[in-house]
């Protein structure tokens, strides 16, 4: 037996809780992991607030790093030893994202990586960077992919294109790392003068506190000359969506990631369609984008920005941390 951390129906902060799960031994193509790291999501959030419904008693957390301890019949990806990371989608290996292969997500509809132990499909993981703690493994998953496949797989960006980010949360500050490395100009956003001061001491060319400037994608457009950004890496949704695209060059790409601001409310196509934007919705990316984009994090030593981490049964502190707003990139749990 080892610990895990559940979730009580109906869902909220006060019904998680530390319990015990089963560590079996893996069978054919499987492997057994001891989880040392997940990362906190919005998604994971959602879910611990009951506000995506699941089953009573499931164990959250999307999430997962940690090392290989056994290997099932046939697996030869792996051996005991090994430093492995999750897959958001353990059944989207490669290709484009049919249905059939979104159904499962650790942590929403089956039991996720809150916990010490866990044995899975070999293909429910990859390897994690060289040289990265499992920590930092951890925020991959989730956030780091979603940045990558926006930016890299979706938007095909290039050197020297212009790239908005908005917020200082994991995907936004992943997008940020990403574009740069590719060789883009960075316009950056942020509620807060002390957070974009940290972006700018992490690379981005442009900041607007979208706080005080409602109007910050006229002012991101103003900032490119006039011609507007190549892509929007859109965590806000609906609320956001105006000014991103106000922000966007005629023929640009909008990545509609989040819900931030909402669910639902107005978007004026009539720009949409007169300035030939693609806006394209993902949701995180498959395993092989996942290999891709670790290729690129260990070529271009990439680490993520970690805001803290805390124990296993601090889950419900750590969502609060999160719920505050006062993170800068990832929060981790680490055990
Ligand atoms: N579709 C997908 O595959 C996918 C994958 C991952 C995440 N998401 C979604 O993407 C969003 C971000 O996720 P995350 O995990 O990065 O969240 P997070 O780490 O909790 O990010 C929160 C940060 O976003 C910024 N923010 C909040 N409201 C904003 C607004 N109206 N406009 C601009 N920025 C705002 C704030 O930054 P400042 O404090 O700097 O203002 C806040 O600290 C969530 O909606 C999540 O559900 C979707």
């Amino acid at each position: 037996m080892s610990k895990a951390m559940r979730l009580r129906k109906p869902g909220g902060l006060d019904n998680l809780y530390l319990d015990t799960a089963e560590a079996a031994a893996p069978g054919p193509g499987e492997i057994a992991v001891r989880l040392h790291a997940s990362s906190l999501n919005y998604h994971d959030y959602l879910v611990a607030r009951g506000m995506i419904p699941t089953r009573d008693g499931i164990v959250p957390m999307s999430d997962g790093a940690g090392v290989v301890t056994a290997v099932g019949a046939g697996v030869t990806d792996y051996a005991v030893g090994d430093h492995v990371v999750s897959t958001f989608f353990p059944n989207w290996l490669s290709g484009s994202s049919e249905v059939a292969k979104l159904g499962v997500v650790p942590g929403d509809r089956v039991d996720g990586y809150a916990r010490e132990n866990v044995v899975m499909p070999g293909t429910a993981f990859t390897h994690s960077p060289k040289g990265y703690s499992h920590a930092e493994a951890a925020t991959l998953t989730c956030a780091g992919l979603t940045a990558w496949r926006a930016l890299a797989v979706e938007g095909n960006m290039k050197a020297g294109e212009t790239v908005l980010v908005q917020g200082t949360g994991g995907v936004s500050i992943f997008a940020l790392q990403f574009a740069k490395a590719a060789g883009c100009t960075v316009i950056a956003t942020s509620s807060s003068d002390a957070k974009l001061q940290r972006l700018r001491g992490m690379g981005a060319d442009h900041v607007i506190n979208y706080k005080t400037n409602e109007k910050w994608g006229e002012e991101a457009t103003r900032l490119t000359g006039g011609r507007g950004v190549d892509h929007v890496v859109e965590v806000g949704g609906v609320g956001t969506l105006t000014q991103s695209i106000h922000a966007t060059r005629n023929g640009g790409h909008i990545s509609l990631i989040g819900v931030l601001s909402g669910f639902q409310g107005d978007v004026p196509t009539m720009f949409m369609m007169t300035k030939q934007i693609r806006l394209v919705g993902i949701t995180v990316g498959s395993r092989e984008q996942q290999i891709d984009m670790i290729r690129a994090i260990e070529a271009n030593n990439i680490k993520p920005v970690i805001d803290r981490s805390f124990p296993l049964d601090g889950l419900a502190d750590a969502f609060r941390h999160q719920e505050s707003g006062s993170h800068f990139g990832k929060i981790c749990l680490e055990f």
